[in-house]
């Protein structure tokens, strides 16, 4: 397993916290699907059904952030949209036989979700505890 989920990945709002368990359990199945070497068409439904989730929970939490008038709104969209390119590349190198578990992938995604999630995703949970 590549991430576990525990308190300290909190954000203090029930719905979000379980989207961050269901997309670390499908980034987590990625890899382990990476790391077996699985074939193309298997990696490629569980970098769609990544993919796809992160997107669904991004657009959850901008709504949330929208709702609270969250003031780094802008700021915090643009990562996501940044990340959602870094899988679309991984998805398109699925398609070219190019990706290959390396450090460099792992690392990534694990380290992007991980600093996402307590450095970004923590700010609108503290915004959100004073109003
Ligand atoms: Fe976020
Ligand atoms: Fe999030």
């Amino acid at each position: 397993m590549l991430i576990q989920w525990t308190e300290d990945l909190s954000v203090g709002n029930g719905t979000l916290d379980q989207e961050h368990q269901k997309w670390i359990s499908l980034l987590n199945d990625f890899y382990e699907g990476l790391k077996a070497g699985k074939s193309k068409e298997k990696l490629t439904e569980l970098v769609v059904g990544m993919l796809e989730y992160t997107k669904y929970h991004f657009a959850d939490e901008e709504r949330y952030m929208k709702s609270i008038h969250f003031p780094e709104f802008e700021n915090h969209k643009a990562k996501h949209d940044f990340y959602i390119d870094k899988i679309t590349q991984f998805y398109e190198k699925i398609q070219n036989n190019q990706l290959i578990l390396s450090l460099e992938v792992t690392n990534f995604l694990k380290n992007w979700l991980i600093n996402h999630i307590k450095g970004t995703d923590k700010k609108y949970a503290e915004f959100a505890k004073n109003i």
